[in-house]
């Protein structure tokens, strides 16, 4: 297939300006690798990981790549690692020795998002790039949810910023405008030389991604559609809940993190996912002790109604579950088809333009 070729491919050495987002406890080496291996780039999602599985999921990903002959000699790992600032602030001790392991396994970029005192971290990867200059550098990303976080982020010496506007699954800003509105508003504000501009929630297909590459940016990443694949970790019923799922089934909501307990995200960030009876208990006032339990209750029957599944609002597009190096393919044969029937428009020696003219 023919390679799409921008400054992202070009700087990650990929074919298809695709990345597979990193999914805390749902995407790790396999997804990441096999997106990889489909000619896009994954991220293995370590958010909740100790530190020793952050070391076994790496060693993972470089034992799928290696038997698929995509290690470069000596290179660096071609898949990313995603953490989260929140967690780091908690622990700042483990979040060093993570990032430690990360850049010993030579990951190609390192993720981190949803932090309010990001830039340390991102410093200290850069220092530890100075001092082993004979390798190449590990390329940062950092996700934004408005357009005053990309100005910040523009300053710092990032490689990429990703734009999630508030149809995206899983966590991001309660106050992010939608996608094609927040990428709009940010990328006149970056000149050459700044990090690059990629675009991320509620995308479902192809078609969304070739639109988003005319609007200017550099390539788009998706989560939802990757969790609809055999190697993410969801259950068999968080799979097919996903597929029933209709374009208005999301929510964005606070009551996922009650219930799992999972607190400490910066003011204003909640979830996506699917609207189910824990939403509405959550919205009816139960307190969160009865939700955890209620949540608590359920974990082992998988029953969905009482479990978390996130999802952007793309999800009433996707139908099918099949492996990531396939999503990727055909993602990337909808790009070409679109960005093929746009050309189009310009080719016909302007005669569509100068008839309805006259
Ligand atoms: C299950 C799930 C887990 C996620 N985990 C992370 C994460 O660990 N770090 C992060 O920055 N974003 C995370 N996200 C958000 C993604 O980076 C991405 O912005 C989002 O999935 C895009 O929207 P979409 O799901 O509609 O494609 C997660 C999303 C989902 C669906």
């Amino acid at each position: 297939m023919t390679p799409i070729i921008n400054d992202f491919t070009r700087l990650l050495g990929i074919q298809v300006p695709v990345v597979c987002a990193p999914m805390a406890n749902v995407g790790g080496a396999a997804l990441a690798a096999q997106a990889t291996l489909g000619g896009g780039f994954g991220f293995i999602g370590a958010g909740y990981y100790p530190a020793n599985k952050v070391r076994d999921e790496l060693e993972t990903a470089r034992s799928i790549l290696s038997t698929a002959g995509r290690m470069r000699g000596g290179g660096k790992l071609p898949v990313g690692i995603a953490f989260f600032g929140w967690k780091f602030d908690q622990n700042p001790a483990a979040a060093s020795e993570m990032l430690d392991i990360a850049l010993e396994a030579q990951v190609q970029a390192i993720w981190l998002s949803f932090g309010t005192n990001l830039r340390p971290w991102v410093d200290y990867v850069r220092s530890k790039d100075r001092v082993d200059t004979h390798k190449e550098k590990t390329l940062l990303f950092t996700l934004v949810n408005s357009v005053d976080e990309a100005v910040a982020a523009k300053g710092w010496p990032l490689d990429v910023i990703v734009a999630q506007g508030i149809e995206g699954g899983g966590h991001g800003g309660n106050y992010a405008p939608p996608t094609f509105s927040l990428v709009s508003s940010i990328l006149p504000l970056l000149s050459p030389g700044d990090p690059l501009l990629l675009a991320a929630g509620g995308l479902a297909n192809g078609a969304q991604a070739a639109a988003l590459l005319a609007l200017g940016v550099a390539g788009a990443v998706f989560g939802t559609r990757f969790l609809l694949t055999p190697e993410s970790t969801y259950t068999a019923a968080q799979k097919a809940a996903l597929l029933a799922a209709g374009a208005s089934a999301t929510v964005r909501t606070e009551a996922f993190d009650h219930a799992r307990g999972t607190l400490g995200w910066p003011d204003g960030v909640d979830g996506r996912g699917l609207r189910n009876a824990l939403v509405a208990d959550y919205e009816a006032g139960l307190d969160a002790a009865a939700l955890r339990a209620r949540f608590a209750a359920h974990a082992s029957s998988g029953d969905p109604d009482y479990a978390v599944v996130w999802a952007g609002t793309g999800v009433g597009e996707m139908h099918e579950i099949k492996g990531a190096q396939d999503i990727v393919r055909q993602l990337h044969q909808e790009m070409l088809q679109r960005l093929r029937a746009v050309r189009q428009l310009l080719d016909d020696s302007g005669d569509g333009i100068t008839k309805s003219s006259m």
